[in-house]
């Protein structure tokens, strides 16, 4: 029998007999006698993760809200909140009232996390990036950055 054999039927019998041998290695304790890195399991206790940033990294510029007008309609927020995000299925977006807060990380957190009664959590779908766009174009409306406005949206009346 090779030693690596006889090992490995020592180690059998170890494990087989746990109460007929005080060798047995603790649990917890490697082989090779180093202490095992502790493998994270959930969230651990300790200093907090960073907090992700309480103001939109995205200047309000025309891009940005241009973009975010754009993801409005494309993932049909407007399907529920109006075309022009002044309500329907879900409240208006346009007027002063807020059901979780006007800061910039309190609709970040509506978009992201979801809102109880039927707003979907979208963090799950869409990046950082596009959730901020959104939160940007949201807080346009009304203003004169606004893109597209639902006032602009009425054609001129025809040259005579
Ligand atoms: C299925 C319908 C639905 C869709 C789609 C939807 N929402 Fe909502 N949303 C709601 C409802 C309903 C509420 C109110 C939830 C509540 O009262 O708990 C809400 C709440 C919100 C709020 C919080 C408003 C406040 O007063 O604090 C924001 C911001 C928001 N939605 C943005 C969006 C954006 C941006 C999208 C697209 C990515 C979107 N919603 C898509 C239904 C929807």
């Amino acid at each position: 029998m090779s030693l690596a054999c006889s090992t490995r039927h020592a180690l059998l019998i170890a494990l087989l007999l746990p109460s007929a041998c005080d060798a047995r290695p603790s649990e917890g304790v490697a082989l090779s006698g180093r202490t095992p890195l502790p493998l994270p399991v959930g969230p651990t206790p300790g200093p907090k993760l960073p907090a992700p940033p309480v103001n939109n990294p995205f200047a309000q510029d025309a891009m940005t809200l241009n973009a975010g007008r754009l993801y409005f309609n494309q993932y049909n927020c407007s399907g529920c909140h109006g075309g022009h995000a002044g309500g329907g299925m879900g409240p208006s977006l346009r007027d002063d009232s807020w059901l979780y807060g006007k800061e910039d990380a309190q609709i970040f957190g509506s978009i992201s996390e979801g809102r109880g009664h039927g707003m979907p959590a979208w963090g799950v779908k869409l990046p950082d990036e596009v959730i901020w766009k959104l939160v940007a174009y949201i807080k346009s409306l009304r203003t004169s950055e606004e893109p597209e406005p639902p006032d602009q949206t009425v054609p001129p009346p025809p040259a005579q």
